[in-house]
């Protein structure tokens, strides 16, 4: 018998695409950040910081190291990639997990005419988990679909695809500021919970290339699972966010505003989320004309810096971000680094459901 065709992921509700990503309602493949409900994004920031306590003993590490040695990873990374990768292979590492690599396509069999589809057909039969990032938007999500019509379930997990989506980008980000934003409360023992209210009366700006940064896109889905949270959008009006974002951000209630300077928004910010310059998208070098300076965060402007601001960034930077900020307290960029090996070990353990055992050993051994 003939199998349906599959519907292009365009003509599918936001609802249809979740429903087929996810697997007893959480994310199998994790493709889109719309797939994270609060409670999800706070189970995943929970198990990174006891990841991340566990991880600070021996025999602790050694324990992690134990809960998916059986299982391996293919990192299938066709667009530059520092940190995603890094991170990813070091989750892996974290949790007992080999892996293996494929960066650039000319050493595959690609170079002999084998479609791209069909490369990941195959790598999904030597390994349990796809990790890929790709230069086409919905590239993942196709190939998820792909693997669900399969003998064989593994997951795929998106690190970035073209201009759309990064939600395990997203995800570290989002812990970042739980632990920014977050302070234990009286009596409270072990991991502290995230506040359904955390970001309530918070600013958070996001700040350069709106339009073509999948970062920003994905962070603000999952921000708007928080009532009360306020966004700010700064950027030159060629590059800012895109309607579809605008709409969503609506359905959500959230309050917003169009910024066009970011000097005159800077003192209102709890939280601000530069982004470089994509110029890698330009057709015919088009942004080189745009002035980012009026999109850029300098050292004269500390002084109207909260005290309790996070200066966040995906990285790379450019010009964009004064390397004179980097040792203030402010300055959240590295620790989004280091953020990211713990969430993206954590959410390789859920996706294979080991998060229990971790979260049994956390409890035995580190929460008192
Ligand atoms: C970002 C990306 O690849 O989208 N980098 C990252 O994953 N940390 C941001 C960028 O390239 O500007």
């Amino acid at each position: 018998m003939l199998e349906a065709p599959v519907a292009e992921p365009e003509q599918r509700t936001t609802s249809q695409r979740i429903a087929a990503l996810n697997r007893h309602d959480k994310p199998f493949h994790v493709v889109l950040a719309q797939q994270f409900d609060r409670d999800q994004i706070e189970h995943l920031c929970r198990l990174s910081e006891m990841i991340r306590a566990i991880c600070g003993d021996r025999q602790g590490a050694q324990f992690l190291t134990t809960l998916l040695s059986h299982r391996r990873a293919m990192l299938y990374f066709i667009q530059p990639s520092t940190r995603t990768f890094l991170s990813f292979t070091a989750a892996c590492q974290i949790l007992g997990m080999p892996y293996n690599e494929v960066r650039n396509p000319q050493t595959s069999s690609e170079v002999k005419g084998e479609t791209e589809e069909d490369t990941i057909q195959v790598l999904s039969n030597y390994f349990d988990l796809i990790i890929m990032r790709h230069p086409v938007e919905g590239f993942a999500e196709r190939m998820a679909l792909k693997l669900n019509q399969m003998r064989r379930a593994l997951p795929i997990i998106n690190g970035g695809s073209g201009k759309d989506q990064h939600p395990t980008q997203a995800l570290l980000d989002i812990y970042t500021l739980y632990r920014c934003f977050t302070t234990r409360q009286n009596g409270e023992r072990g991991v502290p919970r995230m506040r359904e209210d955390i970001f309530a009366g918070k600013t958070i700006a996001f700040v350069g290339d709106l339009k073509r940064g999948r970062t920003v896109r994905s962070l603000v889905y999952l921000l708007c699972r928080y009532p009360g949270v306020r966004m700010q959008f700064i950027a030159p009006p060629e590059l800012q966010i895109e309607s579809d974002i605008i709409e969503y951000v609506d359905r959500y209630d959230v309050e917003y505003e169009f910024v066009d300077d970011l000097r005159h928004a800077i003192g209102d910010c709890d939280a601000v989320y530069m982004t470089r310059l994509q110029d890698e998208w330009d057709k015919a070098g088009e942004s080189s004309r745009i002035d980012y300076g009026r999109y850029s965060l300098t050292e004269d402007m500390a002084p109207l810096f909260k005290p309790g601001l996070a200066i966040m960034h995906p990285l790379p930077r450019r010009h964009e971000l004064d390397s004179r900020l980097d040792n203030l307290p402010q300055a959240k960029y590295w620790d989004q680094v280091r953020n990211g090996m713990w969430m993206r070990s954590a959410l390789i353990a859920d996706i294979f459901n080991v998060d229990t055992a971790i979260m049994d050993h956390y409890h035995s051994y580190y929460a008192y």
